[in-house]
């Protein structure tokens, strides 16, 4: 039996669409086992067949490796909520193309794994800290996927707040608009600069004044209910700042003060919708065989 965990990741962390990503202590863990036939447990009835993300990344890296793939057991015991921005698809992903390595008793080429996992999930700003671990910029050159990790300044305090509703990332991103305005682009671009200068140095009041994203926050924020009282109410109980976390619905607030978690809880109960707050951290370990 092999075992594979991988942590969940928030992407985008404001102004980083689609390049920057953060891999946080929120863990799948998925156990492999060559089988007569596929066995799939511990997901919806709806992924237990062929169609399964995990199951497919398989033999797409199989094939990679030019191994003809054999059947396989199953198991997913997960953490990470499906659905609601935290990389869930990323992982199983991820959990595919490394259990796929470890099956054919293949060193890992993180270079390779990488470059397929992107191909899989379209973009690489969740496979790659999924992957490696802590805060991640990835790249796609035309030859070569260029990634840089970002050590995090110890001051900083994560929270993720998860809604009991799902989005689906694939709504989220038609909601995107095709062309953006000069000034809009040329905003996300300069607050990025900053935004990694602040995430790394531990300025606070920089990095809540460049979060700020226009790219595709304001498009995709109506998805998300109630997000505008989530977010002032996180605010008001001292997060510098309240981002959507990957293609939402989940949001992520960043903060360098302590936050009375359990009082913020106690107000979100008075929303329409469940929303949970929970503290997490970076993981900077990124997926491994366990
Ligand atoms: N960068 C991606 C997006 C992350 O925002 O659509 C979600 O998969």
């Amino acid at each position: 039996m092999i075992c594979i965990k991988v942590p969940a990741t928030t992407a985008n962390l404001g102004v980083g669409f689609d390049c920057l990503g953060m891999a946080l202590d929120i863990y799948s863990y998925f156990y492999f086992k060559p089988s007569k036939s596929l066995q799939i447990s511990g997901c919806p009835t709806e992924y237990q067949n062929e169609n399964n993300l995990v199951y497919q990344a398989y033999i797409e890296a199989m094939t990679e490796l030019g191994i003809k793939p054999s059947p396989i057991k199953l198991v997913i015991k997960s953490d990470i909520p499906l659905e609601r921005g935290l990389g869930s698809s990323s992982a199983c992903v991820v959990a595919g193309v490394l259990g796929a390595y470890a099956l054919a008793g293949h060193p890992v080429n993180q270079e390779k794994a990488l470059a397929l996992c992107t191909k899989i999930e379209g973009h690489p700003d969740n496979v790659a800290p999924a992957l490696i671990g802590g805060l991640v910029a990835s790249y796609q050159g035309d030859q070569i996927l260029y990634t840089s990790r970002f050590p995090l300044h110890s001051s900083y305090k994560f929270l993720v707040l998860i809604p009991d509703f799902r989005t689906s990332t694939e709504i989220a991103r038609e909601l995107l608009p095709e062309k953006i305005d000069f000034t809009d682009a040329v905003s996300n671009q300069s607050k990025l600069l900053f935004a990694t200068q602040a995430l790394t140095s531990g300025d606070g009041p920089l990095l809540q004044e460049v979060m700020t994203d226009k790219l595709h926050e304001p498009y995709r924020k109506q998805l998300i209910h109630e997000v505008n009282i989530v977010s002032d109410l996180t605010k008001q109980a001292g997060a510098l700042t309240v981002l959507v976390s990957g293609s939402g619905p989940t949001l992520l607030a960043i903060a360098q003060e302590k936050i009375d978690i359990d009082s913020l809880n106690d107000q979100l109960k008075e929303l329409k919708h469940q929303w949970k707050c929970y503290k997490v951290n970076s993981d900077l370990e990124g997926a491994t065989q366990c």
